[in-house]
C-alpha cells in the first residue's frame, strides 16, 4: 500500500513507527509536527514557540537551524561530490581533514578513526574491533563485554544489548549472551544511610572487580561507559568512581570504550567527558554535537594497538570486512569538519563552561523544592529526580504516572525535556545564552510547581 506523502494515512505511519514511544498513545493523538527552528527554540505547526532544553536527542549543539556556513558547505559538497564510498581503498577530501581533525582533538592518543552514521553503528563497530582485537591477540575466549544498568550505548542488536535497559531487551530477543550489566552509579538513588560518594564508588568498583572475578577475567573483554550517563537520567558520576573503575580494568586487563556520543564536543565543559573525568579509553565513540547533529554520523576512535590488531587480521583473513554504505559519506564529513571549525572559532567549549555553572546553580536551587529530591550536572547537563518523599528518598508509584505528568507540565510552560522514569534531564544546545538559562530555569520552576499542584490534585 502507497500512501500521498503527508496525506493523513502517511503522517499515521510515520507516527506510528517512531521509536521511543507507545503506539497506542500515537494512535490517539498522533505526532506534535515540527515545523521549524530558530537557535534554541523550536516552533510546531500550530504557531506554538518551546524552548527546547534537550537539543533534541543532546545533539542539536548549534541550535535547530543550520547557519548560512553550514548549509553552504553542504550545498557545495553535494554540487562537487554529493557521494562516494571508502570501501576497497578509496577516501575523499572531507573524510581525510575530518579524521585527522578527530585525531588532533582526541582526549588521549589515537591512532585511527572508522566514520559510520550513528551513535550504534560506532558502538557496533566498537564491539567487533573487541572481538578482533582479542582474536589478533591470541585470546578468543574474551568474549564478555561489560556495560551498566541503566546505561545507554544504542538500539542497534548489539549496543542495545549493552544498554542497561530492560525496557529494551524485552521481548526483542536481546541482550546477546555475552553481555553483564555491572551496577547503576546512581549515587543519590543507591547510596546506603550515610554512605558518601566516595565510598559509593568503591562499592561500585568492588562490584565490577566481583563481576570480572566472577565471569573469568579471562573471558572478560571490554567495558564501556558513558562519562555522563545521559538516557540513564543525565546522571554524573559520583566523586572518585572513573579512578576507581578504571583500577580494575587494568587489573583484570580489560579494554575501556568511552561513548561519548552525548559528553563529546562540549557538552561536559570539555571537549571530552574523557578530560571531564580523566578517562584513559582505548576507543572513543562519538556523534550527535560531531555535526551538531546536521547530518547524520559518527565517529569511533581507536588506539594504536586496536589498529595493529585490524592489521594482524587483515592479513589473517584477507580482507577487513566490516563497512557501511554512508560511512565517509562526503557532505556529512564536510558538515562535521565545518562544524568542530565553528566550535573552535566560536569558542564554544569555553562557551559551555562558562554558562554552565549558571545552569548548574539554578537546578541546584530547585532541589529545595518540595519534590525534587536531587538536582545536580556538569557544564551543559543536567538532571532532577523527583520524588514523593524526599527524606525516604521515595519516588512515586507507577499509578501516578509522574513522567507523563512532567511532560505536560514542561510543554505547557513551553519547555521540552527529557523524561525518564522520575527525572528530568536538561542538555540544551551548547549555544544557550545567559539570559536563556534564566528563562529555561524559570521555566523548569512553574513546571514544578503545575507538576506538585497536578500530583495533589490526583
Ligand atoms: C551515550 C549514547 N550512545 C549511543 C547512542 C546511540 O546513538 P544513535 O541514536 O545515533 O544511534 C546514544 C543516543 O542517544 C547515546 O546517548
Amino acid at each position: 500500500m502507497t500512501f500521498m506523502p503527508n496525506s493523513p494515512e502517511a503522517r499515521d505511519i510515520a507516527s506510528f513507527i517512531h521509536p521511543q514511544t507507545n503506539p497506542r498513545a500515537h494512535e490517539k493523538t498522533g505526532p506534535t509536527i515540527i515545523a521549524k527552528g530558530d537557535g534554541i527554540w523550536v516552533e510546531d505547526s500550530e504557531g506554538k514557540r518551546v524552548l527546547d532544553a534537550s537539543a533534541g536527542l543532546w545533539c542539536a549543539s548549534l541550535g535547530f537551524a543550520a547557519n548560512e556556513r553550514i548549509a553552504r558547505v553542504a550545498y557545495d559538497q553535494m554540487r562537487k561530490l554529493g557521494y562516494y564510498q571508502t570501501y576497497r581503498h578509496h577516501s575523499n577530501d572531507p573524510v581525510i581533514d575530518l579524521t585527522e581533525k578527530l585525531l588532533k582533538l582526541a582526549p588521549v592518543p589515537m591512532s585511527k578513526v572508522l566514520l559510520q552514521c550513528s551513535g550504534s553503528e560506532a558502538n557496533d563497530t566498537a564491539i567487533k574491533l573487541i572481538w578482533y582485537y582479542h582474536h589478533a591477540i591470541g585470546k578468543p575466549q574474551k568474549k564478555t563485554i561489560i556495560g551498566r544498568m541503566a546505561g545507554y550505548h544504542g538500539n542497534t542488536v548489539a549496543a542495545a544489548s549493552l544498554s542497561g535497559k530492560p525496557d529494551m531487551h524485552a521481548d526483542f530477543g536481546i541482550p546477546l549472551p555475552m553481555m553483564r550489566h555491572t551496577e547503576f552509579p546512581h549515587w543519590y538513588r543507591n547510596h546506603l544511610d550515610g554512605e558518601s560518594e566516595e565510598a559509593f564508588a568503591t562499592r561500585m568498583a568492588e562490584a565490577l572487580d566481583k563481576m570480572i572475578v566472577a565471569e573469568g577475567p579471562e573471558t572478560v573483554a571490554a567495558f564501556f561507559a558513558e562519562p555522563v550517563m545521559g538516557a540513564g537520567g543525565a546522571i554524573v558520576p559520583p566523586r572518585t568512581y572513573f579512578e576507581k573503575i578504571q583500577a580494575v580494568l587494568r587489573k583484570h586487563d580489560v579494554l575501556f570504550i568511552a561513548d561519548e556520543v552525548i559528553c563529546g564536543f562540549g557538552r561536559t565543559g570539555n571537549w571530552w567527558g574523557s578530560q571531564t573525568y580523566d578517562l584513559k579509553p582505548d576507543m572513543v565513540s562519538c556523534a550527535k554535537a560531531l555535526s551538531a547533529a546536521f547530518q547524520p554520523i559518527s565517529a569511533l576512535l581507536i588506539n594504536e594497538k586496536i589498529y595493529q590488531a585490524m592489521l594482524i587480521e587483515g592479513d589473517k583473513q584477507g580482507n577487513f570486512a566490516h563497512g557501511y554504505t554512508y560511512a565517509g559519506h562526503p557532505v556529512a564529513a564536510a558538515v562535521a569538519l565545518e562544524t568542530l571549525k565553528i566550535y573552535e572559532e566560536t569558542d564554544i567549549v569555553g562557551h559551555a563552561r562558562t554558562v554552565g555553572p549558571r545552569l548548574i546553580a539554578g537546578v541546584r536551587k530547585l532541589a529545595d523544592h518540595p519534590i525534587v529530591g536531587h538536582a545536580d550536572g556538569v557544564g551543559l547537563i543536567a538532571g532532577l529526580e523527583i520524588v514523593a518523599d524526599k527524606a525516604a528518598r521515595r519516588a512515586h508509584p507507577q499509578e501516578v504516572k509522574i513522567g507523563a505528568i512532567m511532560d505536560q507540565c514542561a510543554r505547557k510552560n513551553g519547555l521540552v525535556v527529557r523524561v525518564i522514569g522520575n527525572r528530568i534531564a536538561l542538555s540544551p544546545p551548547l549555544i544557550i545564552t545567559a539570559a536563556e538559562i534564566d528563562e529555561l530555569l524559570l521555566r523548569l520552576g512553574r513546571t514544578l510547581d503545575d507538576v506538585e499542584a497536578a500530583v495533589r490534585a490526583q
